[in-house]
């Protein structure tokens, strides 16, 4: 089989090593022959942007962060944007893109992302695409599997940079901030803060009552220590508040998503209105999705890789290699779509409640 492979969204640590399992096992185990789609679906919609794929182009790659095919989380083929006469207009290109894999004579597609780029690889699997996709994202909101790989590279970055915050807050008696990626979603600020040893932990599914975070600092500053720890997704918010955007949306139409931040600062503002400690504010950004995966996650995204030729040589095309108490298995690429939260009742931030945690609910 001829078969495409593209990885599309924010990239992740595993990218990597996912592309090489499937190339490595395609190659050895069926005789395959793969194109790797550059940039996204870009490639898929633009001509110049596919490249044969072989045994060299994955060696040493295991180790590395990012995608060796490039990606994008702005290329949206149903909404394609592009420049007429100067000025930005979007336009359904879904029929080029699957023009497109019929000119590489593609028997099918691998598509590796996240909630877009796999919603957007079921709507092309109803135009008569094959695809198989592949869960990516450090956010780990994808309802189809218990973990999308890339979260634990992630969740590993932030439990340093919340040890690192540690010592200093210590020294200094501050209140330290971290803000965190996951856009809507809280399990790596929760996970990252639980692990990290955080005093509180605001996410968006719970929106925190300042008086709650300040009755939390104020108990920690009658004890011994008198620092405090705050963890604080991006897409966490005050009650009656709003989510914090960064930049708004993109200025050109349909080239991209809501970019989230700032909630942060805005933590930081509604604190130094009340409380006199000195308060200080961190935001990792990009840092949380750099650099080499952990072996953790090079171990899903290999065996992700592996089951996904077995999904296309079982003819389980429109579904999705996906994790399931601990065994991979697979799953309509439809499920994809759905989003996974906390469960503000659920035992996960029950049990972080147990240990004197405050959610600021
Ligand atoms: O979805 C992954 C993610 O890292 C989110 O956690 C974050 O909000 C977003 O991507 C950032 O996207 P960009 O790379 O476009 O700034």
């Amino acid at each position: 089989m001829r078969i495409g492979v593209m990885t599309g969204g924010g990239d992740c640590p595993g990218l990597n090593p996912l592309i090489r399992a499937i190339i490595k096992r395609g190659i050895l185990d069926y005789g395959c022959e793969f194109i790797g789609i550059e940039n996204g679906y870009q490639g898929l919609v633009e001509p110049g942007l596919a490249r044969p794929l072989g045994l060299s182009d994955v060696r040493g790659i295991l180790n590395k962060g990012g995608t060796i095919l490039g990606t994008s989380n702005k290329a949206n083929p149903f909404e394609y944007a592009m420049k007429v006469d100067g000025n930005w207009v979007t336009k359904d290109m879904s029929e080029t893109a699957v023009q497109r894999a019929r000119e590489l004579q593609l028997d099918g597609l691998i598509a590796i992302g996240g909630d877009g780029t796999l919603s957007m690889a079921h709507r092309l699997s109803l135009k008569g695409l094959n695809i198989i996709g592949c869960p990516k994202t450090i956010d780990n909101d994808l309802s189809g599997t218990d973990q999308t790989f890339g979260f634990d590279t992630a969740r590993s970055v932030c439990v340093e940079a919340i040890d690192r915050l540690h010592s200093t807050a210590e020294s200094h008696d501050r209140v330290m901030i971290i803000e965190l990626m996951g856009r809507h979603a809280g399990f790596l600020t929760c996970d990252s803060g639980v692990a990290g040893g955080a005093d509180v932990i605001l996410i968006p599914e719970i929106p925190y009552r300042i008086d709650s975070v300040i009755d939390k600092i104020k108990r920690r500053g009658t004890a011994k220590h008198s620092f405090t720890i705050i963890a604080v997704s991006e897409g966490a918010y005050p009650h009656g508040g709003t989510i914090s955007i960064q930049g708004g949306l993109d200025e050109a139409p349909g080239r991209g998503v809501v970019r989230l931040g700032g909630s942060g600062k805005v933590l930081a503002d509604l604190l130094a209105q009340k409380i006199e400690a000195e308060i200080r504010v961190t935001v990792l950004g990009h840092l949380q999705r750099g650099g080499a995966p952990t072996a953790a996650d090079r171990l899903l995204a290999t065996r992700y890789g592996c089951k996904a030729l077995e999904l296309i040589y079982d003819d389980l095309w429109g579904h999705m290699v996906a994790l399931r108490n601990g065994a991979i298995t697979h799953t309509p690429l439809a499920e994809s779509r759905k989003e996974k939260r906390i469960d503000p009742d659920g035992q996960e931030v029950r049990f972080a409640k147990s240990l004197g945690i405050s959610f600021g609910d």
